[in-house]
């Protein structure tokens, strides 16, 4: 029972799953059984996660067991994963601390949960505030603008098809490299692999040891050359420290109070010797994961549901077409009187969540859901769940906790607010630009940040 055994519990957006360190499932809760457990090593490995979560929500209800050597629980259930998420008495973050192991450790989503955790987020909290939420407006209005100029001038305002999502991964870069690091790097209109000549690829190398770690006890992480001491982690945290050692580096020290990005205030904790230099590099780290391709793949999204709703398109142009930021303070309080913008926002989120599910360990006896269970489905959360519907959004009925893409709680995500009016803007000034159309495509879903397998095709026509 789950009364008197230990679990990793990993709670969700639209589904979440939990794990106990003991060769054995669950007694009441339904589980995938031997050929599911296959079937989630397989679609894991993948990078299709999300699949996997939810045919077996489909199949077994709001919670099964799954998983050969440990034994993982999932939970859908929106209330239930709010009560997970908001109590920390009874479940940590200690999973996600046992997969960052080697390149994360120290850093914020890593840390495990208590005074540690604590600390860091106070310590960077203040550089998520107004003037850098103001500064995320202008940074991503000025980018965007920019990338307008790459466009025009290369295809002379002729229609042309591109996957967007090297794109819009720019932009969450600019963007983010700016206002948390205070840097000013210019990556538009470089390729991937330009790109990855700089940092590396952050997703794939990052995300790779991830899965493996997920879906392999740690005993076998030496062998199979994920332990921290493997060569490949080792050359990866090297790779990815280099770099955030270069933008401390130029980082400009002169910035006081409020003004104080993330850079400086971990600095500034180094001054004073609360962190370490390795601490400040992986909380970089962390930043520089968790910030680019969540926002990237949002943008993508949205673009993409563009296309393929003219309807939709139309009348969020309608809703933008007027504006103007005359001036820098207003940028907080315009966004929001789009409230068309923030049901097509939501309503891609629901669609397209780019973080799926959300790791959590049982830390003290509990019970989930107190067994046994009914089936359930989306349906109950959602009228017509299949169809992509902003105005939905409009409707007062739907239950807060069945939509958490930022999670809840003492770890929700600290990025939230940059990255909704960093996603906000850029919408409205690329449909201030140009006009997008759909290129007959299916997405198909891979993980660790939910991205598109094939990348996202989108048309582009100049607005005349
Ligand atoms: C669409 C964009 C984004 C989505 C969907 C997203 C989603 C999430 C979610 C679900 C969590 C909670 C994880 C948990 O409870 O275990 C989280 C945490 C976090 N996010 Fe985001 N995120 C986004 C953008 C950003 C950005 C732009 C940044 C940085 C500027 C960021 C930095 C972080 C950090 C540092 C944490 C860990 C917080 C803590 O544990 O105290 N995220 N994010």
């Amino acid at each position: 029972m789950l009364d008197s055994h230990r679990f990793e519990i990993l709670a969700g957006v639209a589904v979440a799953f939990a794990a106990y360190q003991l060769l054995r499932s669950s007694d009441n809760i339904p589980t995938v059984g031997f050929f599911g457990n296959l079937d989630s090593i397989y679609l894991i490995l993948a990078r299709r996660r999300k699949e996997f979560h939810e045919k077996y929500h489909s199949k077994l209800g709001p919670i099964f067991a799954f998983g050969m050597f440990k034994t993982h629980i999932s939970v859908s259930d929106p209330d239930e994963n709010k009560r997970i998420l908001t109590n920390t008495d009874e479940f940590g973050k200690e999973a996600l601390k046992d997969i960052g192991t080697g390149y994360l450790d120290g850093s914020l989503l890593a840390l495990e949960t208590g005074d540690e955790h604590k600390m860091h987020r106070a310590l960077v909290q203040p550089a998520f505030g107004p003037t850098h939420l103001k500064h995320t407006a202008v940074a991503t209005m000025d980018t965007v603008d920019e990338l307008a100029q790459i466009w025009q001038s290369k295809l002379s305002d002729k229609p042309f098809e591109i996957d967007v999502f090297n794109t819009m991964n720019s932009i969450a870069i600019e963007v983010m490299i700016s206002v948390l690091f205070g840097g000013n790097v210019k990556v538009l209109g470089k390729t991937a692999d330009e790109k990855n000549s700089m940092w590396g690829n952050i997703e794939k190398s990052v995300g790779s040891v991830m899965t493996f770690r997920i879906v392999t006890p740690k005993i076998l992480w030496g062998v199979l050359g994920i332990s921290r001491y493997s060569k490949r982690v080792v050359d990866m945290k090297k790779r990815l420290e280099d770099s955030m050692t270069r933008m401390v580096e130029n980082n400009d020290p002169n910035r006081e109070g409020w003004k104080m990005n993330v850079v400086d205030r971990l600095s500034s904790a180094l001054d004073s010797q609360k962190l370490s230099r390795e601490q400040i590099l992986a909380e970089m780290i962390g930043f520089f994961f968790a910030g680019q391709d969540t926002t990237a793949n949002t943008l993508t999204f949205m673009l993409y549901e563009l296309g393929l709703h003219p309807d939709v398109q139309q009348k969020l142009y309608n809703e933008i077409k007027d504006f103007e930021l005359k001036d820098e303070s207003d940028a907080l309080r315009y966004i929001n009187k789009f409230k068309y913008l923030d049901c097509f926002f939501k309503e891609t989120m629901r669609f397209h969540p780019v973080v799926p599910t959300i790791g959590r360990l049982v830390v003290k006896d509990c019970s989930i859901l107190g067994y046994p269970v009914k089936k359930g489905s989306d349906e109950k959360y959602y009228k017509n769940p299949e169809s992509f519907n902003p105005d939905r959004w409009k409707d007062d009925q739907i239950n807060p906790n069945a939509f958490q893409p930022f999670g809840d709680g003492p770890r929700n995500c600290i990025g939230q607010k940059m990255a909704v009016i960093e996603v906000k803007y850029a919408i409205v000034q690329l449909l201030k630009h140009f006009v997008f159309t759909n290129v007959e495509q299916q997405v198909e879903y891979k993980s660790v940040i939910v991205s598109s397998i094939k990348g996202v095709q989108v048309g582009v026509t100049p607005r005349s």
